[in-house]
């Protein structure tokens, strides 16, 4: 079987030390595509940097939610010409956090860079990752009124599964990861349970979110297979097949 995880941080201060060992062990299990997320200014030049230097890894840049001041002082018109390199291939992860943030006026500032970096996105004909905590209804009415004309993806998506006909509305993918493997975790079960196959992607978000049996320790991508064995007993699909789809809907939404 051939992985693609969409969605890590080989880029983080935990990973990036290992990064030699991570790929050399994730080619040997099939997992022949990574997508490395920035999610800061300095995030985001080292996948570029990683994305260059390693032929089966991408790239994404882009500022997060709570990351904002990161780009204080920084040429952002420069910054974003990164998207210009072939492998550098979404903007992200970008998007709304009302569970760390609950300032209005820092809300606001994040709905305005959101918005923006949509924008940017579209300028550049890329997809986006978007990233949406305790922020659904208005992470919703952004993309509504400012589509992301390449499309994208709701990383780690934990909105309602009642929205996620909206979501899916907006042609966007829809990103699943180590809690859908949580024992007491009922709404991505019901999510799993519900996105259409042609709509699912997966994604270990390593370092963080590691899946069951090894909640709370550090996350790589070679945790992916667990992810999609949780989703194939969810779905009564069986593994390959899930495999199989993600793959290329990773390709087919990140021109990999
Ligand atoms: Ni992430």
């Amino acid at each position: 079987m051939k992985y693609f995880d969409t969605h890590c941080h080989l880029n983080s201060p935990q990973l990036y030390p290992k990064i030699e060992e991570i790929l050399q062990n994730c080619k040997e299990k099939g997992i022949d595509l990574l997508l490395v997320v920035g999610y800061d200014y300095q995030t985001s030049l080292l996948a570029a940097e990683i994305a260059k230097k390693y032929p089966f890894c991408y790239a994404a840049i882009g500022i997060h939610p709570t990351e904002l001041n990161s780009l204080v002082g920084i040429d952002e018109d420069q910054f974003y010409t990164l998207l210009n390199h072939p492998k550098v291939v979404a903007l992200g992860e970008i998007g709304l956090d009302y569970y760390w943030v609950k300032d209005i006026d820092e809300r606001n500032k994040q709905k305005e860079w959101f918005i923006k970096q949509i924008e940017i996105a579209n300028r550049y004909n890329k997809p986006i990752i978007i990233h949406s905590r305790d922020a659904a209804q208005d992470t919703y009415e952004i993309l509504k009124h400012h589509r992301p004309m390449k499309g994208g993806v709701m990383h780690c998506y934990s909105c309602s599964s009642e929205m996620l006909p909206l979501f899916l509305e907006l042609g966007l993918f829809i990103g699943l990861d180590g809690p859908v493997t949580f024992l007491n975790a009922a709404n991505p079960k019901e999510v799993a349970r519900s996105v259409p196959l042609d709509r699912l992607l997966v994604e270990t978000d390593s370092p963080y979110l590691a899946p069951h049996p090894y909640r709370g320790k550090e996350n790589t991508p070679l945790n992916l297979p667990l992810i999609i064995e949780a989703i194939a007993k969810i779905k009564e699909i069986n593994a390959e097949k899930i495999c199989e789809c993600t793959y290329s809907n990773g390709k087919k939404l990140f021109h990999v």
